[in-house]
């Protein structure tokens, strides 16, 4: 199948890179505006083919959509970074119309196509593109549980002292420092939960550490991530594509489900190859439900700077 990555900036390029290694796919194509840029970053990768052992086409475009005809599904990046200091709300005025204008292009030439969003501020993106394009809503996914739920396990096995693979917890929520919900009374280390590890003190500084988890890594970058980044849309890329039937938490547009609705967060979902393919509801306690409103909360303040019209 053929998936579109718009972007070809450091996000963009860790998606493509991930996504060929995996060799699921048979052909990516890269969009960005930059003149040759993404042609460029496409033969690059595609010179570690035969190094890396995968037969994913990569190609590159300056702007010319009619490449991407025929995509399964479209990952957008574009739009600008966080600086240090910077949240991911502070984004909008300049992504809004960017995304809008990306995905209107994408789904010219690709009427079938599932989008997903990556571009900040994320949750409010993915609202965004559900407006412009009037797309049905289990063909718009938005990236950001998968990024956040990857950042809470690597801190909860340190501070376990486990290895990684040991340990299973996922974020709920809006993709922001102050939205993510990291459940923590849910994590586990091999079925076990983590409190049987750790203090609940010690809990409390994983929570507060996963959610700085982007804005530490812009700290000491300076502008935001891109492995994990490439990683989350790549294993979420493979369960679309592959239609592994796999859950993560994504930003997907809510019509009543954990109490919500005409908003877009982070809930756990079920990705196959039609896209969302459920929305798995899970019994939260008050104390998770207050923290999923207060974040739906600064969710719509931030779709509420949105032109929708
Ligand atoms: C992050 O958290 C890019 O929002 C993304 O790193």
């Amino acid at each position: 199948m053929k998936i579109t990555v718009v972007g070809a900036g450091a996000v963009g390029a860790s998606c493509a890179e991930y996504i060929a290694i995996k060799d699921f796919a048979s052909e990516v194509v890269l969009v960005d505006i930059k003149e040759g840029y993404a042609e460029g970053k496409a033969m690059d990768l595609m010179q570690t083919a035969s190094l890396n052992g995968f037969d994913t086409k990569i190609t590159g475009t300056t702007g010319d959509y009619s490449k991407t005809a025929g995509s399964h599904l479209a990952i957008i990046t574009s739009g600008i970074p966080r600086k240090p200091g910077m949240t991911r709300e502070e984004l909008i005025g300049i992504n809004a119309g960017i995304v809008k204008t990306v995905a209107q292009s994408i789904l010219a030439h690709s009427p079938e196509v599932i989008i997903m969003v990556v571009s900040n501020p994320m949750d409010t993106m993915t609202y965004l593109v559900h407006k412009a394009t009037g797309l049905p809503k289990h063909r718009i996914i938005g990236m950001g549980g998968a990024l956040d739920s990857a950042r809470f396990k690597y801190r909860l096995a340190e501070a376990v002292g486990a290895p990684i693979s040991d340990i299973d917890g996922m974020v709920i929520g809006g993709h922001s420092d102050t939205g993510m919900v990291p459940l923590s009374r849910l994590a586990t280390r091999n079925s076990v939960p983590v409190s049987n590890f750790v203090s609940e003190e010690r809990l409390g500084q994983v929570v507060e550490d996963t959610k700085v988890g982007g804005a530490t890594l812009t700290k000491l970058l300076g502008t935001s991530a891109w492995y994990a980044p490439g990683a989350a849309v790549s294993a979420m890329a493979q369960a679309i594509v592959c239609d592994q039937k796999k859950m993560f938490p994504c930003s997907t547009l809510l019509e009543g489900e954990y109490g919500l609705s005409d908003i877009c967060i982070g809930v756990p979902v079920i990705l196959g190859v039609n896209g969302i393919e459920e929305i798995v509801t899970i019994p939260l306690n008050d104390q998770e439900k207050a923290k999923l409103a207060e974040s739906a909360e600064g969710v719509r303040k931030t779709n509420s700077l949105l032109d929708v019209s």
